[in-house]
């Protein structure tokens, strides 16, 4: 029986320097999709997976998202005057119940794997999920439910993968494969990993998108603190230290994901966002015919 995945991490510390001038001053993870900030779509993505504890790593001037999850009274006061129930309803129900979001910092701009290393206390000795907020996914099922119950097949360790045009094996992790069936909703073992190969180097084009379900013996792994590709901690290197020692799989979601942190993925996620609500997609397709015209 794998161990329930209750813990979920989201490294939100970076400068996201991708998407300026927009986050010179707000942070990265709180870009709007449709009405949402993608913070709080991560949120929900792993409270639909069952996870009940959401662990933020954040860095100086970056306490906005965490905020976010704040109980707002002021805010309630004047809805409930003015009677505005779904706008009430709208700001209380992503409250997570109290002390359930937690915050710690990641003093250093040190890399992704360091980010996750800096939950480790919290976290302690159990599995735990990781989501990059930046990365969305349009799926049926939430891409971590779907991870979640793949895992709950197999335990060990699952890290969401999608291939990716070879030219663009720089900018992932990306896995060592020995058999993979290629259909979505399957789980290929993996036999290496490797973080932002160059195209001709690189074992596959499967790569990892910012989706993991993860041992706690990866903090074993981080606390060397070793650097890897562009001299940061990776957590992709730390991942490849523990292959052997326990199953570990990529699962091929199903879904579409939309790398946010870039503006043209940005701009498509919100129109397919957009385009799930009954009440906005008739006026936003109307405005994507005209535009496309
Ligand atoms: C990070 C990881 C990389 C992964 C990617 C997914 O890279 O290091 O392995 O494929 O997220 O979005 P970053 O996008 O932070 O450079």
């Amino acid at each position: 029986m794998s161990r329930p995945i209750r813990k979920a991490v989201f490294p939100v510390a970076g400068l996201g320097t991708r998407f300026l001038p927009a986050t010179k001053v707000m942070p990265k993870e709180m870009l709007v999709v449709v009405d949402k900030p993608l913070i709080q779509w991560a949120v929900e993505e792993a409270a639909a997976a069952g996870c009940t504890d959401f662990i933020f790593v954040t860095s100086r001037g970056k306490s906005m998202q965490v905020d976010h999850f704040d109980h707002h009274e002021e805010l309630v006061q004047v809805l409930t005057q003015r009677g505005k129930k779904a706008e009430l309803e709208a700001v209380e129900a992503i409250l997570p119940p109290d002390g359930r979001v937690i915050s710690t910092r990641q003093p250093r701009a040190l890399g992704l794997g360091h980010a996750v290393w800096c939950a480790k206390r919290i976290v302690g000795d159990e599995p735990f999920a990781v989501i990059l907020p930046d990365d969305m996914v349009l799926a049926d099922t939430p891409c971590l439910k779907q991870m979640v119950e793949a895992y709950n097949r197999t335990g060990g360790s699952v890290v969401g993968v999608m291939d990716v045009p070879r030219e663009h094996t720089r900018r992932y992790g990306i896995l060592d494969v020995a058999a993979d069936d290629r259909r979505e909703g399957s789980l290929v073992p993996i036999k290496g990993l490797v973080e932002k190969p160059a195209p001709e180097n690189a074992p596959s084009t499967l790569s990892i998108i910012g989706r993991y379900i993860l041992q706690p013996e990866i903090f074993d792994h981080l606390e060397k603190g070793e650097r890897g590709a562009g001299g940061e901690i990776q957590l992709t290197d730390a991942m490849a230290r523990m292959i052997g020692q326990g199953p570990f799989h990529g699962y091929r979601f199903r879904g579409t994901r939309y790398d946010c942190g870039d503006k043209a993925g940005y701009i498509a996620a919100n129109l397919a966002f957009a385009l799930e609500r009954p009440d906005l997609a008739p006026a936003v397709r109307a405005h994507v015919k005209r535009l496309a015209g």
